[in-house]
């Protein structure tokens, strides 16, 4: 049977990103699944920590991000929605993965090295800089591993800026295996028709929470008249024909891939573009805008309705009822890991 993990920081409202990229899928897959799979969706709040967070806000946003994977249409009665840090086990295996986790593999990892040279401006490592990095942030993940491997996910619906992280995920797993014993599940990434969404005002660069300009991204709860004004805002080039040409007009197909994602039935980005031959950017742009409106609509409101609901009670009804399940499902995986590593007598 399929055992579907995966999570998301909440670190903000969830953008076009997170939603096409990620967030979307989720929802496909549960629909679509069998009856005896397994989903599982967690609030990685202790992924959250690596970087420094206010306490009040983070407590805000932890709620916000349970409301906002419910407004897209995950049912918690069917998927398993659950803070990271109510299940322990997460942590304890993560300790157990560091053990055998290779310092050189992760200091390849491309999320490390991007905050190393953000925090360092690519110099060598000095003291000031080295007393700043975190060490959290380094093993994010391994963390990251045992979130999938502690539900022996056989599937992890990702973005394709987590690839690597999962390939480390599976790296972990064979390690374990072959120091240990055969208990870990080596995880499938899925990536079917996911985009990598970017961001509109430097189409070179992903669509993130965290850029300083709240213009290169859409929140899943905008409103029109604001998905309207950043799509017309986005930045293209000065030709004003449409075609689709990634490497050379990343703004154009970044759009051109908007409006495929967000029709009712997918047609890839370079059909549309031929099918738009003659039109202007500006008319891509209405186009993309309809599209994106149409594809968000609702979820603001189911969102909203959510949040204020017996002053946020219910979701913390759901949000225990998941750590419950969730528990059970990572304390299966721990029995066997700690017997296996010699931490148990049973
Ligand atoms: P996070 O919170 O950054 O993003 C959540 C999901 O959104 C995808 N995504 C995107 N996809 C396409 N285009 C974009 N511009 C874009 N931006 C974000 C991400 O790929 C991700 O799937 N490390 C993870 C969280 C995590 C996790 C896990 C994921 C922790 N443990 C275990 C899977 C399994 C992260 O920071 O995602």
């Amino acid at each position: 049977n399929a055992v579907v993990f995966s999570g998301i920081q909440p670190t903000g409202v969830p953008h076009l990103g997170n939603y096409l990229g990620a967030m979307r899928q989720w929802k496909r897959l549960q629909d679509d699944a069998h009856e005896d799979d397994k989903l599982l969706y967690s609030i990685v709040d202790l992924h959250a920590i690596t970087m420094p967070q206010d306490a009040e806000i983070l407590r805000r946003r932890r709620r916000e991000m349970l409301a906002a994977l419910i407004a897209i249409g995950l049912d918690p009665e069917r998927s398993i929605l659950f803070y990271q840090s109510s299940v322990s086990q997460h942590a304890e295996l993560m300790w157990i993965l560091s053990c055998t986790a290779s310092m050189g593999y992760l200091s390849r990892m491309t999320q490390w090295k991007s905050k190393l040279q953000m925090s360092n401006k690519g110099e060598d490592l000095d003291d000031a800089a080295a007393a700043r990095l975190k060490l959290g942030l380094f093993s994010y993940p391994v963390l990251q591993a045992a979130d999938i491997l502690v539900h022996g996910a056989t599937h992890v619906p990702v973005g394709h800026d987590q690839k690597q992280h999962l390939e480390f995920a599976r790296e972990c797993a064979t390690n374990f295996n072959h120091k240990f014993a055969n208990v870990l599940v080596p995880p499938e990434t899925v990536l079917t028709n996911s985009p990598r969404v970017m961001s509109l005002m430097n189409p070179n660069n992903k669509m993130s929470k965290s850029a300083p300009n709240e213009k290169s991204r859409i929140l899943i709860m905008a409103e029109p008249q604001e998905i309207h004004q950043r799509i017309m805002g986005a930045v293209t080039d000065f030709e004003n024909v449409v075609t689709y040409e990634p490497r050379r007009r990343p703004g154009v197909a970044n759009l051109l891939e908007l409006l495929a994602q967000c029709s009712p039935n997918y047609v890839a980005p370079a059909v549309l573009a031929e099918k738009m031959a003659g039109a202007s950017l500006g008319e891509l742009k209405q186009q993309v805008s309809r599209a994106v409106t149409a594809e968000l609509g609702g979820i603001r409101d189911r969102y909203h309705d959510l949040l204020s609901r017996h002053g946020g009670k219910y979701l913390d009804e759901i949000e225990e009822a998941g750590a419950e399940k969730a528990r059970k499902s990572a304390e299966e995986t721990m029995r066997a890991v700690r017997y296996a590593v010699g931490l148990s007598s049973r």
